[in-house]
């Protein structure tokens, strides 16, 4: 049977994402956005199909999800859940599962436990399931470490290093770095959420954690501005000498003083793409990638999780509920 999917959110991750999931034989069979640039148009050229779809892309979400009766809400509107999370409930109104890139879905309990109880009561009142996925998080900082410490015997610290090349991902990725900001204006702007730099470190520390059985005491967040000592240049900024050219941040996890996760992220212009999985314990084992790409592998994980989402229990879930291979505390 055809899976009917809508597609909540038609910026560059929703475009990938509606493309990935057209080329895989869903039904795509609604859009919407409040972007005016984007509403009334047909969602086959937004996102590049040079054909249209004959689906109008809709600003009213209740009325389009009301008309579309989809099976699946494919979501990517925003980072943060207390701001989301009416779409969520529209989509789970009418009755369909939810596959989200809101990073702080991902463990909704750390920031936002009472809208997480909320969420989750109503999901399983209507019997469907929500879930936060992506690439980061939702696979290199959580669930790729957790599945890769099946082979140790003991496990005393994960560590995850993620660098990439900010050059090469989409504009709003670049802007929410602070690209050719001045690092006080960076401060500034990243204090007040103008912009947001990564979301997720911690989310991504406790999912690791809660899949591991790993029982953290403390967790703890923190980025900061990385300085361009040269001019640079990337599709959508010009970067001068003193100007922010990309962030570094992490995110920990202890026990008893000790800290037991680790992930870090470099994301700059010019930085080198690879993802090092470093396991402490027995066998010592560090595995190391050429890089994920991050916006097409967040098309691909939400895309991959429909038919996983669709099967799995109601209620607000995590990649926990799905992810059942890795190291045992
Ligand atoms: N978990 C992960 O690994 C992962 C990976 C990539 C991206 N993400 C996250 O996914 C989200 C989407 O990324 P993006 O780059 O496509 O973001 P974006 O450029 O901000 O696009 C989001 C789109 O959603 C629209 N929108 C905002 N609020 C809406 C609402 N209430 N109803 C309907 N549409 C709404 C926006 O319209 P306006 O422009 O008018 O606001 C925009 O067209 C971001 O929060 C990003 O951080 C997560």
């Amino acid at each position: 049977m055809t899976i009917r999917a809508v597609i909540y959110g038609v910026g560059p991750i929703g475009q990938l994402i509606a493309r990935v999931a057209f080329s895989r034989g869903f039904d795509i069979v609604g859009a919407i956005d409040i972007d005016p640039q984007k509403v009334g148009k047909d969602l086959g050229e937004a996102i590049g199909l040079g054909k249209t779809l004959g689906i109008r892309i809709e600003s009213n979400a209740d009325k389009a999800l009301k008309d579309a009766k989809p099976d699946v809400v494919l979501h990517s509107t925003g980072s943060f859940f207390d701001r989301i999370y009416p779409q969520i409930m529209k989509a789970i109104r009418a009755g369909a599962d939810v596959v989200s890139t809101c990073e702080t879905l991902a463990w909704p309990w750390y920031r936002y436990p009472d809208l997480a109880e909320l969420v989750d009561n109503y999901a399983r009142s209507r019997d469907v399931t929500v879930l936060g996925a992506g690439v980061n998080p939702g696979f290199v900082f959580d669930a790729l470490p957790a599945v890769l410490s099946v082979t140790l015997t003991r496990l005393d610290k994960i560590t995850v290093i993620r660098s990439l090349d900010a050059s090469k991902r989409r504009y709003s990725f670049q802007k929410k770095i602070g690209l050719g900001m001045m690092p006080s204006q960076f401060t500034d702007a990243l204090g007040r959420g103008e912009i947001t730099a990564h979301v997720g470190f911690a989310e991504s520390v406790l999912l690791l954690a809660n899949i591991t059985g790993l029982k953290l005491d403390r967790v703890e967040e923190g980025q900061e501005a990385l300085i361009a000592e040269r001019n640079y240049e990337t599709q959508y900024f010009k970067i001068e000498p003193g100007q922010v050219k990309g962030v570094v941040g992490h995110g920990s996890g202890f026990i008893n003083g000790k800290e037991v996760v680790r992930v870090e992220l470099r994301a700059c212009v010019g930085c080198e793409d690879f993802e090092e999985v470093r396991l402490e314990g027995d066998p010592p084992i560090t595995w190391r990638s050429t890089g994920t790409p991050g916006d097409p592998a967040t098309a691909a994980v939400i895309v991959n999780l429909i038919p996983r989402v669709l099967n799995a229990r109601p209620g607000l879930i995590t990649l926990k509920d799905l992810i059942n291979y890795s190291y045992t505390a």
